[in-house]
């Protein structure tokens, strides 16, 4: 039997969206390192770059990110802000990363059939029965091209664990997690792909708007597990703790502590204790 290239039937069922030049490759170092190069000389909007394995995958806040040959689907994508997502600033790159998370929890669902959440910011977690985090399932990484002030470009990337053979490890973001043992079958990485390029075709197109960006706020909220949570929240070199109350359409955490607001930007978040 011939059997296609691997990504060809993303490559079809996305041809009318921005994302139809999907290269998947069997290794490389980080497809977002990748794709940052390209952008750096001139790579054009909507490149999608997967591979089966990264031998120095990154991950937020200098960590690494590790998965097993074929385990997870690793995927980045190059977005120019010009065109279809005009408007985008420096300021406004980290929009990408709810984007994408908000793409992938969708995808997880409708594929899967699993109820993915966010975990602020940029975690996609399993939840138990009463909402509490179980597990994370991945993790999105944007990262900026700046020129001058200006935004030239957002490489967004993501790691999925999809199909493990064993309990993905623990990492900063709690107990590890797969679709697969979730779904109690293998899930097929690239029909997720498509899925989440699908949602993210859309969202990409909503951030040009004060709108669609509050649409897709409204989505985070939705899908966000860490909102209602008592939560630690780590900066660095200090943390304090208190509870979510919300996250505006910024992207900006909302802690209550000791009777002020604060408005988190960038940091980690361990979630103390549940509370349905
Ligand atoms: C996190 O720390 O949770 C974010 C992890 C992001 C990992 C993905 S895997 C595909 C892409 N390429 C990388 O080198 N990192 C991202």
């Amino acid at each position: 039997m011939v059997t296609g290239m691997q990504g060809d039937r993303a490559r079809s069922a996305l041809v009318s969206t921005r994302f139809g030049d999907v290269r998947w490759v069997p290794e490389t170092g980080s497809t977002n390192a990748d794709l940052l190069e390209l952008a750096r000389s001139g790579g054009s909007d909507g490149i999608v770059l997967v591979a089966d394995h990264q031998r120095a995958g990154r991950g937020r806040l200098d960590r690494s990110w590790e998965a097993p040959p074929g385990s997870s689907l690793l995927v980045s994508v190059l977005v120019r802000p010009g065109g279809v997502s005009a408007g985008l600033t420096p300021a406004d790159a980290h929009l990408l990363n709810s984007a994408l998370g908000v793409a992938a929890a969708d995808a997880c669902a409708e594929v899967a059939g699993v109820d993915a959440r966010l975990k602020w910011p940029n975690d996609v977690v399993a939840v138990g029965p009463g909402g509490e985090v179980a597990g994370k399932l991945g993790g999105v990484l944007a990262e900026s091209v700046v020129v001058g002030d200006r935004l030239d470009a957002v490489v967004a990337g993501i790691g999925l664990n999809v199909n493990w053979s064993e309990a993905p490890p623990a990492g900063a973001g709690g107990a590890g997690m797969a679709l697969s043992q979730l779904a109690g079958h293998e899930v097929d990485r690239e029909d997720l792909l498509i899925a989440m390029l699908r949602h993210l075709d859309r969202w990409a197109l909503a951030l040009a708007s004060a709108d669609g960006r509050s649409e897709l706020a409204e989505r985070y909220r939705a899908r966000c597990a860490t909102v209602g949570e008592h939560v630690r929240v780590e900066l660095a070199g200090r943390s304090f703790e208190g509870r979510a109350l919300d996250v505006t359409d910024d992207g900006l955490l909302q802690v209550a502590v000791e009777g002020e607001v604060r408005a988190v930007a960038v940091g980690d978040v361990v979630h103390l204790r549940h509370q349905p």
